[in-house]
């Protein structure tokens, strides 16, 4: 089968590899018709991870599902399925819990798999015309009978859009709040999606990049053209120097300056700032425990220097984390259904499987309109 393979830094080409097969009993085989590409994997891409060379990537992927093991009951061959990119097992104590994130068993010695990620475990990734899915029963969401024609929507429930979703939820927010949301990227405006749906008053969404922040404001933001100081001021200003009850992190610690210099801790600096007294801080854009590929001595060992002090004095709080995708996946593919939810505003670019290499360095560049690419391997 043809996959998207990691080569090393900044470098993905389309090759021929082993075609996906059963592996456990518990297992499923999907023929992938979407799979997307995320700002996860340009963490990876860009070589700024321990993602192994030779891997496939894509972790974001909806398909159709073409064999499976013995020990599958639920799940069918021909039903139309979007896998959580997080990889759960459905029976340890996190997975219980709902916390498929932090799945106990599904990455042994670790917590939390995934397909196609670093330190998620060995899976290999979606962007490819076969994808193995372990624990078939449990992750597989089976789409309703609009799976096709909504396609584009539904593929967002394998991450961006219950991760957006997450990210207000872990910030606490309430209907009629407001809310910052730093970064305009998928994630970023799936976030601002989420939390228009959930009744936010004022629902203001930071980035420098242009295009981003046109989509922000046609879904009913509040753009601030910033990654700076300028952004925390505006937002006082439009609080009445308050600040918001509720902020989200959606850039990761890749964050930069209006340079375009990695600055790590500048988005959490800028939330505590523009967040009340007493106000949530939801993160989910992705933080690193080693950061060896960072210019500044604390980032390389994962640190940062983050406004503690002003942050307890404030008393807010903040959680962290991936999202459990399976903890809102059903609910959120039901707001999709009936029209409540359109997460596919935000695509740019449906492309084949070939033209992967090529739209990795667009979206990785940010370059103008390379908002969110799906792929159609099976097109
Ligand atoms: N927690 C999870 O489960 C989860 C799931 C998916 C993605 N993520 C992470 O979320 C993050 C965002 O993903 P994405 O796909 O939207 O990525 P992206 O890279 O496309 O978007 C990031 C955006 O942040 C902007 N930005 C950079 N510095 C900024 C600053 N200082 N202030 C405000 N904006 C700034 C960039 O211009 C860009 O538009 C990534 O770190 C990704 O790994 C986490
Ligand atoms: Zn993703
Ligand atoms: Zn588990």
């Amino acid at each position: 089968m043809k996959a998207i393979v990691y080569n090393g830094p900044r470098d993905v080409s389309v090759k021929d590899v082993p075609d996906a097969k059963i592996v456990k009993p518990t297992d499923a085989i999907v023929r992938v018709t979407s799979t997307n590409i995320c700002g996860s994997d340009l963490h990876m891409y860009e070589g700024r991870t321990t993602f192994e060379t030779g891997r496939v990537f894509g972790h974001e992927n909806l398909g159709e599902v073409v064999e499976v093991g013995a020990g599958v009951d639920r799940v069918k061959v021909g039903d139309m399925v979007c896998l959580p990119f997080n990889i759960g097992c459905g029976f340890c104590e996190n997975c219980e819990k709902g916390l498929t994130g932090y799945c106990l068993t599904a990455n042994p010695g670790s917590a939390g798999a995934a397909y196609g990620f670093a330190e998620m475990g060995t899976y290999d990734g979606g962007q490819a015309e076969l994808l193995r899915v372990p624990f078939a029963d449990f992750n597989c969401l089976v789409l309703p009978e609009d799976a096709k024609e909504r396609e584009d929507d539904y593929v967002m429930l394998s991450d961006i859009f219950p991760t957006g979703w997450h990210a207000t939820r872990l910030a606490g927010l309430q209907p009629g709040e407001s809310i910052a949301i730093y970064g305009a990227g998928p994630v970023g405006l799936m976030a601002a999606h989420s939390a228009l749906i959930q009744g936010a008053s004022q629902v203001f969404v930071i980035d420098d990049q242009p295009d981003r922040l046109q989509l922000a404001a046609k879904m009913g933001a509040i753009p601030i053209n910033s990654v700076e100081q300028k952004a925390v001021d505006e937002i006082l200003n439009y609080t009445d120097g308050k600040g918001t009850d509720r902020g989200c992190e959606c850039v990761g610690y890749q964050c930069c300056d209006k340079h375009g210099h990695e600055v790590n801790h500048l988005t959490m600096n800028n939330l505590v700032a523009s967040t009340k007294a007493t106000g949530g801080i939801g993160v989910v854009g992705l933080f690193v425990p080693q950061d060896p590929g960072a210019k500044n001595e604390l980032a390389k060992e994962g640190k940062m220097a983050f406004d503690f002090g002003a942050f307890w004095f404030k008393g807010q709080h903040i959680r962290t984390g991936q999202a459990n995708v399976k903890a809102y996946n059903r609910q959120l593919a039901a707001l999709i259904h009936h029209d409540r939810a359109k997460p596919s505003q935000i695509i740019s670019h449906r492309l084949k499987l070939e033209d992967g290499p090529s739209a990795y360095k667009h979206f990785d560049a940010r370059d103008k309109g390379w908002t969110k690419v799906v792929m159609k391997p099976a097109a």
